[in-house]
């Protein structure tokens, strides 16, 4: 490496559908948001998920692998690890991905792993959280990014945003209220977790450059 030159961290997307969230960090990834990220590729475990095209689109490289060509999910997960190790990737960033992650993608990405929920954890995990929070009958709801264990989206919290549950919505409308948050949460926490110095207490993110009123010192 040549003096001044920016040490990238490589950065890998799972996805299983549509792919939105991917598309936002490309998005802010393209217009400088990020110091140090790079998405280098992205692995659906579905032929037809809709991310394909914004990794086409994006010029990113993308892999297919699929749950039902392996005899075991272990089997399945080192051939997720093999791709992203091949393309030096230390950060994993699910989006949209639907399955739980095995011990073999998290033994070898301790605390590199990201997801977001469209629920304010830890109420309403699991599928259909905008559901959820509508029968349940709660006035606010919202996206969380977290690191991802072995639970479901029982991982510790990196950023939160919240919406309003409004009288008349109904799944759609919460969702795509909600989603327009995710697109910026997820970036943000990205952002966070590979440019400020943290720390895990117990299940406490800690970014050690908070000072007492919540302001980071190195982000505007
Ligand atoms: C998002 O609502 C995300 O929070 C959840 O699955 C959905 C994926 O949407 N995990 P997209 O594929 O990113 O558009």
């Amino acid at each position: 490496m040549t003096l001044g030159q920016t040490q990238w961290t490589n950065v890998g997307v799972l996805a299983s559908g549509r792919g939105s969230n991917f598309e936002a960090l490309l998005r802010h990834e393209r217009e400088g948001y990020f110091a140090k990220v790079r998405i280098v590729c992205l692995i659906v475990d579905k032929s037809d998920a809709g991310a394909l095209h914004i990794a086409e689109r994006y010029g990113v490289t993308f892999h297919i692998v699929r749950r039902k060509d392996f005899s075991s999910k272990e089997e399945f997960e080192q051939s997720i690890v093999s791709i992203l190790e091949s393309h030096e990737v230390e950060w994993v960033a699910l989006a949209g991905y639907m399955r739980l992650v095995g011990r073999t993608l998290l033994e070898r990405f301790p605390q590199r792993i990201l997801n977001i929920h469209p629920a304010l954890l830890p109420a309403f995990p699991g599928l259909h959280a905008q559901r959820q929070a509508l029968e349940y009958g709660v006035k606010v709801s919202g996206c969380t990014v977290h690191f991802v264990d072995e639970g479901m989206d029982t991982g510790p919290i990196i950023v939160q945003r919240c919406v309003p549950v409004l009288p008349g919505d109904t799944e759609d409308t919460l969702a795509a209220r909600i989603l327009n948050q995710e697109h910026e949460a997820y970036s943000e926490a990205l952002k966070a977790v590979t440019e400020r110095p943290w720390c895990l207490e117990g299940r406490i993110v800690r970014f050690l450059d908070e000072t007492a009123n919540g302001k980071g010192t190195n982000l505007p």
